[in-house]
């Protein structure tokens, strides 16, 4: 069973952020499938990797977009997208280097995290920007034009 599903009413008014969105949610599911198998360990440490990573592609990426339509509450935007960064590399950090098992770090409440996390994120706090970027050009070529391999790659 997955975590969590992308729905149609996670729409943002920008083809390439919901596929980042969907992305996102794909890495939460392949935590979630993952991490009650011990043997799976490094799959899962993959999968915390993966989503920090991808998560700070899909946020610069974002910001990028509402910068370029000059959207106007970007500051506690960027906050929400920078706190979640931090949680996930510390994570990465007790999942690394706790003594417990891998259960201590990655378990239900975890799960439960990611999930209404995101969901609040794109329900409400994207959300807020829709009607900014909707059909706008310069979101759209603020998207196109973004030069992500760098900050994907980036460690
Ligand atoms: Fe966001």
């Amino acid at each position: 069973m997955s975590v969590m599903e992308w729905t149609p009413k996670m729409r943002v008014g920008l083809a390439e952020l919901d596929d980042d969105h969907k992305e996102l949610v794909r890495i939460i599911n392949q935590l979630g499938s993952d991490y009650k198998d011990e043997d799976r360990r490094r799959a899962v440490r993959q999968s915390l990797v993966a989503l920090r990573r991808y998560a700070e592609f899909h946020f610069a990426r974002e910001e990028q977009v509402l910068m370029a339509c000059a959207y106007t509450q970007l500051e506690g935007h960027q906050g929400e997208h920078r706190d979640f960064v931090q949680r996930i590399q510390e994570l990465t950090r007790q999942f690394d280097s706790g003594p417990d098992g891998m259960a201590a770090i990655v378990n239900e409440e975890l799960m439960d995290f990611l999930r209404d996390w995101l969901t609040h994120h794109i329900m409400i706090v994207d959300m807020a920007y829709r009607e900014t970027i909707e059909n706008n050009p310069a979101a759209k070529d603020a998207a196109k034009n973004f030069q992500g391999s760098q900050v994907w790659w980036s460690g």
